[in-house]
């Protein structure tokens, strides 16, 4: 078969997505119109123009303005299921989905609100999509390591809604050792814990995830490249980089797709997958990621089947999911 068919049609996982940055903008405005929430776009078209990023934090200003129409469990609902439908269409079998509860509830959402929708819409995944999906909490890293202990204070009543924690939000100037006694604190509580480090932030960033966060995987970590003893430590604890391509070359990461350096990081033998990031804002789920990388790096069908195994082996589902997707 040809190649862009075998990455559209082969199961695979996507453990990368931030659920909110998968709000399209039709359905934006439709929220703020039923809530009466106004955006600081008149029309679906400016607010896409607006999708013009030089950086990171160009992207979140936007990104945390958008997330301001949610605001009732159904909202949360409706997003969730948006993005499971368009999974189901990627053939992705299995979804971690990150959520930024710190961004709902600073408006006076109740993470009850929050959390309920979103696990509502995972569990209809389930049954009428084939869709196996699960959330990750992700901690806001601009804000203090207290508000993320009250943060996790406030979800432990929907502790068995959620797999894991991570932590996103502005990088650069908020190094994980910032958030080590509230990761320490997850991990006696038996949560998964993952990472956001070396998006644009320096390897050392990725050293201290590792080493003091003690996560599992390490979203993003492209600029672990420059480090050949962080290479040689991730290749050889079988750490995997939940790389986001389209994310990268929208936020200026990378100059080119073609000068991604996702090869570079598969023929170093470390445990890659491709994932979409925030599908809404940065041009396409993950199909379209897996074609238009492959298309510009000149990835083989060898990589493809590497990615896809990758993706499940990456995954949290338990040994038997994962032996039913492999
Ligand atoms: N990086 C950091 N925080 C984020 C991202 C990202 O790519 N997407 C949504 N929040
Ligand atoms: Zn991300």
């Amino acid at each position: 078969a040809r190649l862009p068919e075998l990455l559209a049609r082969m199961p695979k996982a996507e453990l990368h997505i931030h659920i909110e940055g998968s709000l399209e903008p039709e359905l934006m405005f439709k929220m703020a119109r039923r809530n009466g929430v106004s955006l600081p776009y008149a029309s679906v078209d400016e607010l896409r123009r607006a999708y013009d990023f030089s950086n990171l934090q160009s992207f979140l200003d936007i990104y945390y303005a958008g997330a301001s129409v949610l605001l009732h469990e159904q909202d949360f609902y409706d997003v969730a299921w948006a993005y499971l439908q368009r999974a189901q269409a990627d053939n992705v079998l299995r979804a971690e989905l990150f959520f930024d509860p710190q961004t709902h509830t600073a408006r006076g959402v109740a993470m009850e609100t929050v959390i309920g929708g979103l696990h509502r819409a995972c569990e209809d995944a389930r049954t009428q999509l084939g869709v196996d999906a699960a959330l990750i909490l992700c901690f806001l890293r601009h804000l203090s390591e207290d508000d993320a202990f009250e943060t996790l204070e406030a979800a432990l009543p929907y502790r068995d809604q959620f797999i894991g924690v991570g932590l996103d939000s502005s990088e650069v100037g908020h190094p994980p050792e910032k958030f080590a006694r509230v990761f320490a604190r997850c991990r006696e509580l038996g949560l998964h814990l993952v990472a956001h480090a070396g998006e644009e932030g320096p390897p050392a960033y990725v050293w201290s995830a590792l080493d003091v966060l003690k996560v599992e995987r390490i979203d993003h970590g492209v600029q672990s490249a420059k480090d050949p003893a962080l290479m040689k430590r991730l290749a050889q604890d079988g750490i995997a980089l939940t790389v986001c391509p389209l994310s990268n070359l929208k936020l200026c990461v990378f100059p080119k797709l073609a000068e991604h350096n996702i090869r570079t990081l598969l023929d170093a033998g470390l445990k890659v997958t491709i994932n979409s990031d925030d599908p809404a804002y940065f041009g396409g789920y993950v199909n379209t990621n897996f074609l238009q990388t492959f298309e510009a790096t000149g990835l083989t069908a060898t990589h493809a089947w590497q990615l896809a195994r990758n993706s499940f082996e990456a995954s949290f589902m338990d040994a038997a999911g994962k032996a039913r997707c492999l």
